[in-house]
């Protein structure tokens, strides 16, 4: 059997993904830098474990012997590098659930080295990537000319201290948005409009998510917008970011905010992520003002972060992804998703 090894097993996504891995018979190895965790969380789930910190130069070595590796450490600017540069050094696959626009686009830039190695370089196999990838290669069927793709996902329940912490690294580059083929940073919510993801109208801001550059690379349509339904009061904090973007350089400020993070919550819990739903919309147009729109609706973001890292992680071990960068839709198509998390299906809107 394939060996799967997870990186920030014992992590809020870590634990959610590594019980599910388990349950589906992939007899992960758990991983991470904080052996105590890892033993506590081994002996729970009956499964080995391997404690290593990233900034070993040894990191190679614990991958020797392993098929793929999940990342789940985030924020995964201090992770991701170095796990895929051990990956190439190794010959193992890696697959990853960021977010973060830097860091695919890294991971992409290694694309040669991987066909070298023979290892596909996967990152972004979580949320909001793979959906929001198969619905912008859905919308793109639907019209090929398309131009500009804007993209939104609304979920109502607060995010887990991971993905806090993780935008409050992010926070300092302001936003992002794909011009004309080349990223463009512009302040945090740059542009406002209102969306009905699904659920009616509602008022949404652009966001620096990884789909800038996900579903630029999946459907080569060079203009990208991606939007986060925003409540009014999100949309003044995220605005006023413009102004104390400054201080939050400042590593005492980041670290006092990270630790109210820390203090916040624990992450959310099994019956608010079994009630959760996230939805996904989408919207191309042509350059002639044609427009097509179409939803996609699914469960929890979290349930869906490890529902369709899972199904990507299982395709690389069966060994059915190519060597280098690959996305989820220009690997599998846009249908793939549908496969994943009881979606119920594109829902499609507008001509043709
Ligand atoms: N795209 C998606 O689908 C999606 C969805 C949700 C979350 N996320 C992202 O996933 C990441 C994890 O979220 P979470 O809620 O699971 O966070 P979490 O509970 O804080 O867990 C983070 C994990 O990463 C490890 N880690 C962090 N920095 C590390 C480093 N430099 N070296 C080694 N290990 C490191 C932590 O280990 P220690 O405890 O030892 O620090 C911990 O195991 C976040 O970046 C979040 O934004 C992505």
């Amino acid at each position: 059997m394939a060996e799967l090894l997870i990186y920030g097993s014992y992590g809020y996504n870590g634990r959610l993904i590594s019980e599910e891995a388990a349950d589906r018979g992939l007899e992960p190895i758990l991983a991470g830098r904080d052996g105590e965790a890892l033993g506590e969380q081994a002996r729970e789930l009956d499964r080995p474990y391997r404690a290593f910190d990233l900034s070993d130069p040894a990191v190679a070595e614990e991958l020797s012997d392993v098929d793929c590796v999940l990342n789940c450490a985030g924020p995964f600017s201090n992770t991701a590098d170095e796990l895929v540069e051990a990956c190439i050094e190794s010959g193992t696959d890696y697959v990853d659930i960021t977010g973060e626009i830097p860091v695919i686009e890294r991971v992409k830039r290694r694309s040669e080295e991987a066909e070298e190695a023979g290892i596909t370089l996967f990152p972004a196999a979580g949320l909001s990537s793979v959906p929001m990838d198969c619905l912008s290669a859905h919308l793109v069927e639907r019209l090929p000319d398309a131009t500009r793709l804007a993209l939104g996902s609304e979920t109502l329940r607060p995010p887990s201290v991971g993905s806090i912490t993780t935008l409050l690294e992010g926070l300092e580059d302001g936003g992002a948005i794909r011009n004309e083929g080349r990223l463009e940073y512009v302040p945090a919510a740059w542009k406002s409009r209102w969306i009905d993801f699904g659920r009616g109208v509602r008022p949404a801001v652009t966001m620096p998510l990884g789909d800038v550059s996900t579903s630029y690379y999946t459907t080569g349509v060079p203009n990208v917008e991606v939007y986060t339904f925003a409540p009014p009061p999100a949309r003044l904090a995220l605005r006023a970011h413009r102004y104390v973007a400054p201080l939050l350089a400042v590593e005492p400020v980041r670290k006092t905010l990270k630790r109210i993070a820390q203090l916040a919550r624990e992450g959310p819990s099994k019956r608010a992520r079994e009630r959760g739903s996230t939805y996904f919309w989408g919207e191309a147009r042509t350059e002639d003002g044609t427009r097509a729109v179409s939803r996609l609706r699914m469960s929890d973001p979290y349930v869906v972060t490890g529902a369709c890292a899972l199904a990507v992680t299982e395709r690389v071990l069966d060994g059915e992804v190519s060597p280098g960068y690959r996305t989820p839709a220009g690997e599998f198509g846009p249908e793939f998703v549908l496969g994943i998390d009881e979606a119920e299906g594109f829902f499609d809107e507008g001509t043709p």
